[in-house]
């Protein structure tokens, strides 16, 4: 499949020509809000480790002790799917703390910020809806209006009058409407004070 290939490496040379081209970072010790990259110790602005959990020792320690203490109940993968034989009642668990620490109906736990953000867009709306998303958006959420069937539009950058514009151009074939809410993690901005 020469051709395939061919124009692989030219989206590859592409990307580097447009200083796009993306590799994975070799770091070292992680600690709460720091990381060792190198031989230096750097302020870690990319981590949604906020609370500095992942490297807390002890909690992982906590985890091995109870891991030993109950080795039927933790296996180390889930074998397959929650809605086929991967549901262990570990989750049933936790989601009934999470939904009365929440005092929700109910709870659900996805892996990631974006597993959840690729299910429940899907889920949720169907060709009669319309989600409308900031551009700066997360990822997950763009991907996971596009997963939907629903009608799918973005807007600039917090710019409401083109929202409002898109929801009257779009309106009238829609049913029901969704403005995904904005959070814009994988964007940094400084408002002056
Ligand atoms: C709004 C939003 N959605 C999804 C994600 C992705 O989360 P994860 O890294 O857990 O996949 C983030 C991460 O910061 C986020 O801020």
């Amino acid at each position: 499949m020469p051709a395939l290939l061919d124009r692989m490496q030219n989206e590859l040379n592409a990307l580097h020509s447009r200083g796009r081209f993306r590799s994975l970072i070799g770091t070292n010790e992680r600690c709460g809000t720091q990381i060792e990259y190198g031989n230096e110790l750097l302020l870690n602005l990319s981590s949604n480790d906020y609370l500095g959990i992942g490297s807390r020792h002890d909690l992982f320690q906590n985890f091995l002790e109870r891991y030993s203490n109950y080795p039927d109940h933790y296996n180390l993968t889930s074998s397959s799917s929650r809605l086929l034989t991967g549901n262990s009642q570990l989750y049933a668990l936790l989601e009934s703390k999470l939904a009365h620490l929440y005092k929700r109906q109910a709870a659900l736990v996805f892996n990631s910020g974006y597993h959840a953000n690729t299910g429940i867009l899907p889920a949720l709306t169907n060709r009669h809806d319309l989600v409308l998303s900031d551009k700066l958006n997360h990822a997950s959420i763009i991907d996971g209006s596009r997963i939907a069937d629903a009608t799918f539009k973005r807007y600039r950058h917090l710019d409401y009058q083109h929202l409002e514009t898109l929801l009257k151009q779009t309106r009238e074939n829609i049913s029901r409407s969704s403005s995904s809410a904005n959070r814009f993690s994988a964007w940094t901005e400084i408002w002056p004070t």
